[in-house]
């Protein structure tokens, strides 16, 4: 039902329709079923790659949410950094900006059409290294980054995906590194948004009320327990900087 009402808002709003199943058949199944319209069709790609348009979708905080995610990795960011998944806007491209010399970014993303994207985006930068991975069976060794961000990303994943990246951002990162979570939040009960995100959240990205109902904490499993933790929200709460230092 739900996925019915989304056909229809987003076919008639943004002027498109796929086959979902034949568009890219080896991305995962809720990718092709719920987000085909964000993610995978070529038009969504040109429509959504807009600055003011992702900054309108988060209420025009992309920037602040964006620069925050990046002020916790530091100004000068050295070692190895991994961003899972890509993001719409100039996220990656800052991020990119701030690599130390001899420092090394590598940006994962399960969709190869947004990997394209990426590198359209950021051209030719020999310490940019994107590749085609699964965030929750990430092909990388124990403890191979200095630091991971991880972008508005777990409220788009199903709560298996969801637990299993959540894992595998801690796995990969180095004991005392960080790992950088940026997402949807439960707002405090007088936002005026919050009566507003309810349906839209629920119509259109249908996993993302868990953030509302659950801790990111939740998800790291015993054997990730996190050194420390620091969470802060933002914007009346509707969305969370979570920093777990492994
Ligand atoms: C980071 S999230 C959304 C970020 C933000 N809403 C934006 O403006 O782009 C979107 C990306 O996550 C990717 N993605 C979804 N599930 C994934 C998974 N299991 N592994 C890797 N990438 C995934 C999608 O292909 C898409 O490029």
């Amino acid at each position: 039902m739900q996925k019915t009402v989304s056909m229809t808002v987003t076919e008639s709003t943004l002027g498109y329709s796929v086959d979902r199943k034949e568009e890219s058949p080896d991305v995962p199944e809720y990718l092709r079923e719920t987000y085909w319209w964000a993610y995978l069709h070529p038009r969504a790609v040109k429509f959504f790659e807009n600055q003011w348009i992702v900054n309108m979708i988060l209420w025009g905080n992309f920037s602040r949410l964006r620069d925050m995610a990046l002020d916790e990795m530091g100004e000068n960011i050295s070692g190895r950094t991994l961003q899972v998944a890509c993001v719409y806007g100039d996220f990656t491209p800052k991020l990119a900006q701030r690599m130390a010399p001899g420092a090394r970014l590598d940006v994962v993303d399960v969709a190869p059409i947004q990997l394209e994207n990426l590198q359209r985006k950021i051209g030719k930068q020999f310490n940019v290294f994107p590749d085609r991975q699964n965030a929750a069976t990430l092909s990388f060794d124990d403890a191979t980054f200095d630091q991971t961000v991880v972008f508005f990303l777990l409220h788009e994943l199903p709560a298996d995906v969801r637990a299993a990246t959540v894992r595998e951002a801690m796995r990969v990162v180095k004991p005392g590194g960080k790992v950088v979570f940026v997402d949807y939040h439960r707002p405090v009960w007088q936002h005026p948004h919050r009566y507003i995100m309810k349906p839209i959240l629920k119509t259109l990205e249908p996993f993302a009320l868990d953030l509302w109902k659950t801790e990111i904490t939740d998800w790291v499993p015993d054997d990730f327990q996190p050194a420390n933790i620091e969470k802060t929200t933002y914007f009346g709460g509707l969305y969370q900087k979570v920093v777990l230092t492994r």
